[in-house]
């Protein structure tokens, strides 16, 4: 038998003692910090450091660019929007395979509608036409579907060109209308830049809202031009399902 282990008392004096130790250790480390701060030097303390500052950056100017106020006020208008559409018939009932018989066929046919598309460019309003608030609130609301690439304020970016004073913008409306119903493919030139990308067809809104939406671009941001008439992109519905359109079928706004 050993009094001292086997004694209460005793243990509970190693026990304080265990924990002062733990204390003293904990107020040594907390010294050493609070001597240490300052510039970080470690190579990710660094990068860390400037991450946050680009992040901060940016979290700021999309607050500026787009407040989440703006976003709240258009979420109903789009999810409203989002359950009442549906898809718009396509006038051709093939799959369309690039390069198929059935694609040439329809591009030749394609080829041939220049009387449509010189009415559809006379149906644009008169210079001088007020434009609607509420189309533009539309329009707005609609663009959020273009804003991924071609930037919230119309400025580009690596997925797309700028439509903020873009020539083909305020240029003839058959080009804007046959841009979005069929998609555009190849080398274009907008600004002075070429831009050799691939534009996917977005048909699948309504008459009204495509022509929103493209009057919107032609009037924001700087740009200036007559409203888009839903009658001008019913006029052309019947080239959905084309191919692609080109620089080569789309009217010069130089
Ligand atoms: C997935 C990305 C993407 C989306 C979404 C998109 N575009 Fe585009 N858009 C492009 C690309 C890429 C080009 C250039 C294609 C090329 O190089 O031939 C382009 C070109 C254009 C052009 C002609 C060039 C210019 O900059 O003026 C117009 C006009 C246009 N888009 C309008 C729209 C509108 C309106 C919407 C929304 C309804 C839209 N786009 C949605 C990628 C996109």
């Amino acid at each position: 038998m050993e009094p001292p282990r086997d004694n209460p008392f005793t243990r509970f004096k190693a026990f304080w003692s265990g924990l002062s130790l733990f204390l003293l250790f904990g107020a040594l480390v907390a010294l050493f910090w609070m001597f240490n701060r300052g510039e970080p030097t470690a190579p990710e303390d660094v990068a860390a450091d400037a991450r946050r500052a680009v992040r901060a950056t940016i979290d700021e100017a999309q607050r500026e660019a787009l407040p989440p106020e703006a976003i709240d006020a258009v979420i109903p208008t789009l999810a409203e929007k989002l359950l009442a559409s549906r898809p718009v018939a396509v006038e051709t009932p093939d799959q369309l395979v690039p390069g198929s018989e059935t694609a040439l066929r329809l591009a030749e046919e394609a080829d041939d509608d220049d009387d449509l598309i010189a009415r559809v460019n006379e149906m644009t309003p008169p210079a001088d036409t007020p434009i609607d608030p509420d189309i533009m609130q539309k329009g707005q609301a609609a663009y959020i579907m273009c804003a991924a690439c071609h930037g919230q304020q119309g400025e580009g970016g690596p997925a797309g060109p700028p439509l903020a004073e873009s020539e083909w913008v305020t240029g003839p409306v058959s080009n804007l209308v046959r841009i979005q119903l069929r998609g555009l493919t190849g080398p274009i030139t907008v600004r002075g830049v070429e831009y050799d990308m691939i534009m996917a067809p977005m048909p699948f809104q309504d008459d009204e809202t495509i022509a929103a939406v493209l009057t919107y671009v032609r009037n924001s941001w700087g740009n200036e031009a007559p409203p888009v008439i839903p009658e001008q992109v019913e006029a052309l519905r019947g080239e959905v399902g084309l191919p692609m359109v080109t620089v080569e079928d789309l009217i010069d706004p130089n």
